[in-house]
């Protein structure tokens, strides 16, 4: 329904004050429940977690480290689709530091020499995602028990590689001489739900599970460089071949991808999806465009990198589930370029157009794909500050693009989507597909909000002068535009900035008088990142996914001491001495029923 333009907010809740301390914060009226924690059961036979007795088959068996998406996704059979449904968690990453006893706070060198291969394969097995049956009882959301749905996806599970670059000579390893399989997804950041009720989870930064070297003059050298492979930030290459570059060149390839899980079938293959392009995804939010395709629109996560479109070829069909299941398997994928005009361009990466052909080495649209990043330069597409989430209204048809910062930008490398230099706390783009056309490859676009805090002028912050001291966000990295059309942010890092506040969860208006007014509705213990979030379709629950509570940072020097597992800044969520921190995923609700923020 179109909003009356006018004063009147659309979010109706009372603001949380900003800070820093070791635990969650929500806006009073509401709860915020532990629905799920690291190392709770997720399959049937699961044992208790227990820290100082962790093992592989464990984790394998239990809930994963840090939390990032999450897609939730009403059951078929379910009476009331907000109340019993899938949860669909990725498995980011690890923070060795936190998880094991006696580990060195982030030395890297140091944690390697102590990682041995049974701390590796804990660590491994705690990568990945997990699909949950959940279910509301009573006002109280809980993970159903051996549910037939439960599943861990972890760096071991089978998956088809599928779409263009199948089969291409630089897919194949020692392990899959036909490039069209692969173990595992490594560093699943965010994601998307489609409308036939997959799970599309993004691998954001796959660079940094590799080791060893490339020779100068190894084919796959440039390749590797522009995606910064090898990273070095696990030492898995230590014990298994694969993650080390100079006895398998071709493995970093089968990574950077978009992952397609359908979470009704625990039996079903991952696929991943190489049409929609290699590079370090955040996240995949879709739309059906009026003619039927599907549009998704992604991040690429690094300083200087840009934002894409993938459109299908074919259209979605809202009858047959069925006949979705390899629609991503062809279609366009664009990059943006943003004019100073307020117009912008998305230019197709298809191969033996413009630039990419065999004279500048792609000999193929797998070529394009694998080195998806050379192309979109090639293309000269907008050089931005990390984008980081993507979502769309499909009320507006208007896209919401998250770029998080770029400290490295200089003065003369400014430009207008990326306005300005040593962008410490980024900002948020609005587009608007020209025709309301999600195909079309011409869109306008303007900056939402430039974040940071605005009672400090030089850092240049524009946020609708309604937004309080305590609402002001920096950092914005997640994104949710829920069912009543409204935007919600959350933010990773702003604490690192010396801010005196944590992470939180922002309700931003984003029509009418109060457009750019951000508000504080929910905020995170010490070190922890706000992830995930989802509503249910009624709007009555927000799931919120909190990543490293107690992580290393500048927010929890005022604690004064490192933070480890022995000695934790907090031990969110369960606060036992016995318990470290661990990574959470929140059901929050309004006490006594009710849609969120009115
Ligand atoms: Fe995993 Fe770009 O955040
Ligand atoms: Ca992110
Ligand atoms: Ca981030
Ligand atoms: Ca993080």
């Amino acid at each position: 329904a179109a909003r009356a333009e006018g004063a009147a907010p659309v979010f109706d809740f009372p603001e949380v004050t900003a800070g820093v301390d070791d635990k969650h914060h929500v806006a009073n009226g509401y709860d915020a429940q532990i629905l799920i924690r690291w190392g709770d059961p997720v399959l049937s036979g699961a044992p208790d977690f227990d820290p100082q007795k962790q093992s592989a088959d464990a984790q394998a068996k239990q809930f994963g480290y840090n939390n990032d998406y999450l897609g939730y996704i009403p059951l078929p059979d379910a009476e009331n689709p907000s109340t019993h449904g899938l949860l669909v968690v990725n498995h980011e990453f690890t923070n060795e530091e936190l998880m094991f006893p006696g580990l060195p706070k982030q030395d890297k060198d140091a944690a390697f020499g102590q990682m041995t291969k049974e701390l590796v394969d804990i660590e491994m097995m705690a990568h990945g995602g997990s699909v949950l049956e959940i279910r509301k009882e009573n006002g109280t959301w809980s993970v159903v028990p051996d549910s037939k749905y439960a599943r861990r996806i972890t760096p071991e599970t089978e998956m088809t590689i599928s779409g263009p670059a199948a089969g291409s000579d630089r897919m194949k390893t020692s392990y899959d001489a036909e490039g069209r399989k692969v173990r595992g997804m490594l560093n699943n950041c965010a994601g998307g739900v489609t409308p036939w009720g997959t799970w599309l989870t993004c691998e954001e930064n796959f660079n940094g599970y590799f080791w060893g070297d490339y020779s100068d003059d190894h084919p796959e050298a440039r390749n590797a460089k522009r995606y910064g492979v090898a990273g070095r930030w696990y030492n898995w290459g230590q014990y298994y071949d694969r993650f080390d570059v100079s006895k398998e060149p071709n493995e970093p390839n089968r990574f950077g991808w978009v992952v397609e899980i359908d979470p009704l079938d625990p039996n079903s293959v991952p696929k991943k999806r190489t049409a929609i392009g290699r590079f370090k995804h955040e996240g995949a939010a879709s739309v059906v465009n009026k003619d039927g395709r599907l549009a998704i629109y992604q991040g690429d996560d690094q300083r200087f990198d840009y934002v894409y479109k993938f459109v299908t070829q074919g259209a979605v069909n809202s009858d047959d589930r069925a006949a979705n299941m390899d629609l991503l398997d062809a279609g366009t994928l664009y990059v943006a370029r943003y004019d100073a005009d307020g117009t912008g361009e998305w230019l197709p990466l298809v191969h033996g157009e413009g630039p990419l052909t065999d004279t500048n080495g792609f000999a193929s649209q797998a070529d394009v794909l694998i080195e998806t990043r050379r192309a979109a330069d090639l293309l000269g597409a907008t050089k931005m500050d990390r984008p980081e989430g993507t979502d769309v209204n499909p009320q507006t048809q208007k896209v919401y693009v998250m770029l998080t910062n770029n400290t490295r930008r200089k003065p003369e490398d400014v430009n207008a989507a990326n306005p300005r230099a040593k962008n410490a706390f980024g900002h948020i783009i609005e587009m608007h597909p020209d025709g309301d056309d999600h195909a079309a490859t011409t869109f306008k676009w303007e900056i939402l909000i430039k974040c940071g805090d605005p009672s400090i002028a030089e850092i240049g912050a524009t946020f609708n002068p309604a937004t309080t001291r305590d609402g002001w966000l920096g950092m914005p990295d997640t994104v949710c535009v829920d069912a009543k059309g409204r935007l919600w942010v959350g933010t990773d890092g702003q604490a690192e900035d010396s801010t005196g506040r944590t992470d939180g969860l922002y309700a931003v208006e984003t029509e009418g008088a109060l457009r750019g007014t951000s508000k504080l509705f929910f905020r995170c213990p010490v070190g922890a990142e706000l992830c995930g979030p989802e509503a249910t379709p009624d709007v009555e629950t927000f799931f919120v996914a909190i990543q490293h509570p107690g992580e290393d940072g500048e927010s929890w020097k005022a604690f004064g001491r490192a933070s480890t597992f022995d000695d934790p800044a907090t031990r969110w969520p369960d606060f036992d001495p016995n318990l470290p921190p661990r990574p959470s995923i929140v059901a929050i609700t309004k006490r006594g029923g009710g849609k969120i923020a009115g």
